[in-house]
């Protein structure tokens, strides 16, 4: 999730640009660039790591007069953080910034370097450039070679171009990644990938939808859609930072929960399609020799582990265990070569993590890092990273995160099954499908949302939480019970719902909330009856389930019923938004708990 900027005016262009990447930052910044075209110069600035870098690049630089700049924060989907990789790309004389994913950029940049351009970087997004130029060449003007070259782009993109055969214009297109124009009374026009930066600069904005794009100059913005020429509906511009930086939401948590829908349709891009799983950053040959997977994480981050460990023996039928980091590093373990050591880290910082994937360096093993911060340290150390796409995680309390990792895990068994050939087609194509609904599945519902605010003023107090699921459900009661924990400051346990009757029930009474995880497609008629049992005993219980459940004191029905990791992600979503409403009516800081860093990077 990158963060791009465009401005159009007669102020110092420089300083305005890094001033809306600074507001960017949240959304992502392994590196960053700037290019500004006055009449038919174009200059151009890039450097890798924090915005200051690019200032200090830049600090001899100013610009007077009229003119028309781009700008742009990378978070490395494709390509690691090098100033190379950094925005703006560059044709021969047109200049692209880019937030998405361009889901079929390979056979584009197959056919193009075919043509003979030459790529200098490792991105999806420099083919648009490219594109654009060789598009220009069979073009009456600029905007058409514009418009061919979006319709050719598939995925996710919200572009900024400038190019020497248009001086003085901005051209732009939204389709899956958000982009704002404001403008004011003075003229200027201004483009953001949020309304952060519009703030104090514009008076009225233009949400583009998908699918829409256009050109705007000195004469002002001509929008368009399916090549139809469209009025621009302009709405007042909210004036409070914070509030938008959080997108109108009360904390990050909250927006990285809303985000999830539109993170883990990143993380699918490009790596399910045609009725197969992809992962660009593997070779087939990382699972030659190998009779095991050992997945290592803390936190979060295990527990998404540990519902793979599920998936790889069932599907990939290759055993998998799972390991606590802190745990690991000091236990001597055995180590074999036919491992292949995964390590599994939102920061990629986490000490005991890395100290475990040094220890399966040490012994020789493969390593696979699922990372969300390319560039970290586990990422450098790893001989393979798939990274998850989730975009900058604000809240310490981690949810995009781990949504974004179970995606990647789920995705991971695939290919490996595909690999081994431990699925049939139409089990794999079956898989696809279910994999392409999540987005939608983890969409937050309004309705759903108010009912949980109502229903979590009854769980404020008690003598404790007992989240209980069976199989695949039990990894995500451990962390259902985690994100309360975190945030409330309310004892809670995940545990194996078979396990209650070997002495957690003793505890069983109207102070023990129960949060029952009853999925119909996972071992129902079995956590039916382990529920009952607690019920008896006048335990109180919120069921989450798709089958009414008349013994629960509070029940939240679940919408989907024909897969597991459906029912998986769609109470994942409920859990999140359970442990957040709990928070926020104690009064609790949702985005800073007490007493927890966001990235654990001592022992
Ligand atoms: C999760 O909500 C916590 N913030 C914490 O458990 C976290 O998952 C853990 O510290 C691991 O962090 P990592 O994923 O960055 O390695």
């Amino acid at each position: 999730m990158c963060g791009i900027v465009g401005y159009i005016g007669n102020r110092e262009i420089k300083s305005l640009l890094l001033e809306g990447l600074k507001e960017l930052e949240y959304r992502g910044y392994d590196s960053a660039g700037i290019a500004i075209m006055q009449k038919d110069d174009i200059r151009y600035f890039k450097a890798v790591g924090k915005l200051k870098n690019l200032a200090e690049k830049t600090k001899d630089f100013k610009t007077e007069g009229f003119g028309v700049g781009i700008g742009h924060t990378r978070w490395a989907t494709h390509g690691k953080p090098t100033e190379l990789n950094a925005h703006p790309h560059l044709g021969e004389f047109s200049y692209v910034v880019h937030n998405g994913i361009i889901e079929n950029y390979q056979e584009l940049k197959k056919e193009l370097i075919e043509s003979g351009v030459n790529f200098v970087s490792q991105t999806d997004t420099e083919v648009i450039v490219h594109l654009f130029e060789k598009n220009l060449k069979n073009s009456k003007d600029p905007m058409e070679a514009f418009e061919k070259t979006i319709e050719t782009l598939k995925g996710a993109y919200a572009i900024l171009l400038i190019t020497k055969s248009a001086p003085d214009t901005i051209f732009f297109a939204r389709k899956g990644s958000p982009l704002i124009i404001g403008t004011n009374d003075k003229g200027e026009i201004f483009f953001a990938s949020s309304d952060a930066p519009l703030i104090s600069n514009a008076t009225e904005v233009i949400y583009l939808e998908d699918g829409e794009y256009g050109y705007a100059n000195k004469e002002g913005i001509k929008l368009f859609a399916n090549k139809e020429e469209k009025e621009p509906v302009k709405v007042p511009l909210t004036t409070d930072k914070q509030y938008a930086q959080k997108g109108g939401f009360r904390f990050f948590m909250e927006k990285e929960i809303y985000e999830q829908s539109e993170v883990v349709g990143d993380t699918i891009l490009g790596r399910a399609s045609n009725g197969k799983i992809y992962f660009e950053e593997l070779k087939e040959e990382i699972i030659e020799g190998i009779n095991e997977i050992k997945i290592c994480a803390c936190g979060t981050s295990y527990h998404a582990g540990l519902t793979s460990a599920y998936l790889f023996e069932r599907m990939a039928k290759i055993r998998c265990s799972v390991e606590i980091a802190s745990e690991f590093r000091y236990k001597e373990p055995l180590l074999t070569k036919d491992t292949l050591f995964v390590v599994i880290s939102q920061s990629g910082e986490t000490a005991d993590t890395l100290e475990a994937l040094r220890m399966a360096k040490k012994a020789g093993l493969k390593t696979l890092a699922i990372c969300n911060v390319d560039n970290s340290s586990i990422v450098r150390l790893a001989d393979y990273t798939i990274l998850t796409r989730a975009g900058i995680e604000k809240g310490v309390a981690s949810t995009k995160a781990f949504a974004t990792q179970v995606m990647v895990l789920w995705m991971l068994v695939l290919y490996f099954s595909q690999i081994r050939k431990t699925l049939s087609d139409e089990t794999i194509a079956n898989e696809l499908k279910a994999i392409r609904r999540i987005p939608k599945v983890v969409k937050v519902k309004d309705k759903l949302h108010e009912k949980i605010k109502r229903l979590s003023k009854r769980y404020l107090h008690g003598h404790g939480f007992f989240y209980i699921g069976r199989d695949i459900f039990f990894p995500l009661a451990l962390e259902g019970a985690l994100k309360l924990k975190e945030i409330s400051y309310l004892h809670a346990e995940g545990y194996p719902a078979g396990e209650m009757k070997h002495g957690p029930i003793a505890l069983a009474d109207s102070e023990l909330f129960t949060i029952a995880l009853m999925p119909k497609t996972v071992h129902y008629d079995k956590i039916k009856s382990n529920v009952e049992e607690l019920s008896a005993r006048d335990a109180t219980i919120l069921a989450i389930s798709p089958v009414e459940f008349e013994l629960a004191d509070d029940f939240i029905k679940t919408e989907y019923f024909d897969h597991p990791m459906i029912e998986f992600f769609e109470m994942m979503v409920i859990t999140q938004l359970l442990a957040m409403e709990i928070a926020i009516r104690l009064g609790n800081d949702v985005d800073m708990p007490r007493n927890l860093a966001k990235s654990v990077t001592v022992e």
